[in-house]
């Protein structure tokens, strides 16, 4: 099984970007997180991270025929973006919507996701365990 772990806007910035929210850990941190996750579940990973709403779409339009599963954080782009919505739906590659904060109990604007419209699950508030729970809900469900 071959997953795409897709970040999006200001993830990269992670560990330096309101840690009280988002926590301590860089971007580097995380994807050695979720390398180690699915390193020990035997299944492949890629990562990407973008602030650009269109350079999302192509990644999610060249994972077509080649990628089993994509975990997707898209960031503020959850609360805006159709064309992620989309670009997801366009695919039909199993996606799960992952978030680092419980986005359900902070501002009315973040309460809306268009890409979670196109994912099987969510996981929201748990940091990086998030992306494990994603992981292996993908792994459970489609591997
Ligand atoms: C986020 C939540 C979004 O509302 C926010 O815009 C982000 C990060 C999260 O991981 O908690 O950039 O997706």
């Amino acid at each position: 099984m071959k997953i795409l772990v897709i970040n999006g806007p200001n993830l990269n910035m992670l560990g330096i970007r309101e840690p009280g929210i988002y926590g301590s850990q860089s971007y580097a941190a995380l994807v050695a997180f979720v390398s180690d996750v699915c390193a020990h579940h035997g299944i492949e990973a890629e990562f990407f991270q973008s602030n650009h709403e269109g350079a999302i779409v192509d990644a999610i339009q060249a994972a077509y025929g080649v990628m089993d599963g994509i975990v997707i954080n898209p960031a503020a782009y959850t609360h805006t973006s159709v064309a992620i919505l989309d670009a997801l739906k366009a695919v039909s590659i199993p996606a799960v919507e992952v978030h680092l904060s419980d986005v359900s109990a902070r501002e009315p604007f973040r309460q809306v996701s268009y890409a979670g419209m196109a994912c099987e699950a969510t996981f929201a508030g748990h940091g990086f365990d998030g992306y494990r729970m994603a992981v292996e809900y993908l792994i459970e469900h489609h591997g």
